[in-house]
């Protein structure tokens, strides 16, 4: 007979069996199930709509699967647990990281332990203070702790969710579900997470990780999961797989690498900038020309994520002199930016992209009425679902659903939209922060392919991104930020991944000057 000690020790710490998820005519996820085990990384995989979150979501108890669905969790005892008492072992880093905006990072962070028997506790105390700067010291990263977490940055909200997770645990063997943890993380930030992760596992938890880039998933993961449309297509060990192999398994098919085309000649300037200087950035300078795409690398806290969203006047700018075609734009206002022939997409979708409780059709139309308007100010509402249908069909939105609300989307799919609604308007100046964030190795390829289309129909393209491989395949030349200014600025036959990161973490390289980005 087995011993009953053995058993439990063979036991996984996690055991979903057959679960299903039906939304309004959608089966989000179809008879799944998964196992993790004590010290395992266990990845799931899929597009843009597979499944992933659906599957988080009902283990945090935010979606209810359908009957029949099995979720049992390993509890102090040993034993395997269901209902609510077996989430007490699970920890989450959700997609949409699921903090309290309005609070502060000493108050999101203080809002685990209350959970845990300290309701009502005041957690404004300097201890308090002092132990949240620990947490997130941890990652590197300086914040104040006492700011609203709504005005921190995408990376600097991730890293507060990221230390909450791993400040709640009751027991070693529990388990940690990080849902795309490092979307707006730069790589170096990601090392301190997956040392971390391995921490974790070292101790005999049991961890489940969600990421679209598969090179983090090869580093990381024990095992891998394939969901495709809701359903396990694959399940194999990591070290029986490489990059190719994992992307034929999550799109179905194999998926060519998109053709990047060298620009034309630079065309007239577009976009200069000259001495622009608020938030973490001073004097920056730079020249856009039509028909270019320019990239904006650098770590958490080098400028990079203020730039784009200052230039289009959504955040505040000190000083320094923005153009558009030879007009000056003033400070700290969005309207004119759009007027000028400007478009954003920003790192954040949730927060400036979008509408949210809109449709597709509703936020693709949202950013240029006007030729729709027929006489009277009445919309032709037939050309609005046509150009629609048409958008929903390049980005491969899915579903194709233009009435859907956009909070009913997966994350990727979200993402697609914001892009496609500013593509749509043409124009002059495309400012783009982390576009390909969250999105699937098919998506990708195709965000890739309409940036593209853009730069050919001549507008002047600022990427800023933490993804120094997308940097590399998509740039003319590449502006290095650190600590607030241009450190290096590297033409297109020179990029190097290796280079960049050098570059962005300060590290210098023997025989190697800096030089500043542009002439004045
Ligand atoms: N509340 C909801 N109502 C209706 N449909 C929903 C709802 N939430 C999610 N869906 C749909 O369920 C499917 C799975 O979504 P999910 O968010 O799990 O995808 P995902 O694999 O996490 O994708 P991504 O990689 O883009 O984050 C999608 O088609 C999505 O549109
Ligand atoms: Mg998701």
């Amino acid at each position: 007979m087995a011993d009953p000690l053995m058993a439990a020790t063979a036991a996984p710490l996690l055991r979903i069996e057959g679960m299903s998820k039906t939304f309004p005519g959608l089966k989000a996820l179809d008879d799944v199930s998964l196992e993790v085990h004590p010290g395992e990384v266990v990845a799931v995989l899929g597009h843009n709509g597979s499944g992933k979150s659906t599957l988080v979501k009902i283990l945090a108890g935010v979606h209810q699967a359908d009957p029949g669905t099995v979720v049992e969790v390993r509890d102090a005892a040993g034993e395997l647990v269901a209902g609510a008492v077996a989430r007490e072992g699970l920890h989450f880093i959700h997609q949409d990281l699921g903090l309290a905006d309005i609070l502060t990072t000493v108050e999101n962070l203080g809002l685990h332990t209350s959970a845990r028997g300290r309701a009502f506790a005041p957690v404004r105390g300097a201890a308090e203070r002092r132990r949240a700067r620990q947490l997130i010291a941890r990652f590197g990263a300086d914040l104040d702790v006492t700011l609203p977490v709504g005005r921190l940055s995408p990376a600097q909200r991730t890293i507060v969710a990221i230390a909450r997770a791993l400040d709640g645990w009751t027991r070693p063997d529990n388990v940690l579900l990080l849902d795309e943890p490092t979307a707006a993380l730069h790589g170096d930030e990601v090392h301190v997470l997956f040392e971390a992760i391995r921490r974790v596992a070292a101790s005999g938890a049991g961890v489940v990780f969600i990421s679209h880039r598969l090179d983090e998933v090869l580093e990381l993961a024990d095992r891998v999961v394939v969901l495709r449309d809701g359903r396990v297509v694959a399940e194999q060990a990591t070290s029986e797989l490489d990059h190719d192999t994992m992307v034929t398994l999550i799109a179905g098919r194999e998926i060519a690498e998109t053709a990047i085309t060298k620009r034309d000649e630079a065309g007239e300037p577009v976009l200069t900038m000259a001495g622009v200087s608020g938030a973490e950035i001073s004097g920056f300078s730079l020249t856009l020309h039509a028909g270019e795409i320019v990239g904006v690398g650098g770590i958490l806290g080098s400028g990079r994520e203020q730039l784009a969203p200052m230039l289009f006047g959504a955040l505040p700018r000190s000083g320094g002199r923005v153009e558009v075609d030879g007009r000056e734009l003033i400070p700290d206002d969005t309207l004119a930016a759009i007027e000028s022939g400007m478009a954003y997409v920003p790192a954040d979708r949730r927060r400036s992209g979008v509408v949210m409780e809109m449709s597709v059709r509703e936020n693709l139309t949202l950013p240029l009425l006007r030729p729709l308007r027929r006489s009277f100010g009445r919309l032709d509402r037939r050309a609005e679902r046509a150009q629609t249908r048409t958008w929903i069909r390049t980005v491969g939105l899915r579903p194709p659903n233009p009435e859907q609300p956009l909070k009913l989307f997966s994350g990727g799919n979200q993402q697609k939209v914001v892009l496609a609604k500013w593509l749509r308007v043409r124009p002059r100046v495309l400012l783009l922060d982390e576009p390909t964030q969250g999105v699937d190795v098919g998506a990708k390829a195709a965000i890739y392919d309409l940036v593209l289309a853009a730069r050919r129909d001549g507008a002047a393209v600022l990427l800023c991104s933490s993804d120094t491989k997308e940097l590399v395949s998509l740039c003319d030349r590449v502006l290095v930020l650190k600590d607030g200014r241009v450190v290096n600025e590297v033409p297109r036959e020179s990029l190097t991944e290796e280079q960049l990161v050098r570059d962005e973490l300060g590290l210098q390289t023997a025989a190697r000057g800096i030089s500043t980005n542009e002439p004045e």
